[in-house]
């Protein structure tokens, strides 16, 4: 699913940003150059972000 459509990118090119290290959306932004153009998807990029996060330490153990 596209996010940034500006951009081309995909909730899939966030989730692999997260895997990459991105922690949050400043990261995010440095990494893919979302939102930097019209700034629509940054509410859904932050959400994607959010939900990647919580799966990620999920996995590794760290979720309340
Ligand atoms: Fe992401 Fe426009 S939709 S900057």
């Amino acid at each position: 699913m596209y996010v940034c459509l500006c951009r081309g990118i995909t909730d899939q090119d966030i989730k692999d940003a997260v895997e990459n290290g991105a922690s949050s959306y400043r990261e995010l932004r440095e990494q893919l150059d979302l939102g930097t153009c019209c700034g629509r998807c940054a509410p859904e990029a932050r959400a994607v972000l959010n939900d990647a996060l919580s799966e990620t330490a999920a996995r590794l153990g760290y979720a309340a």
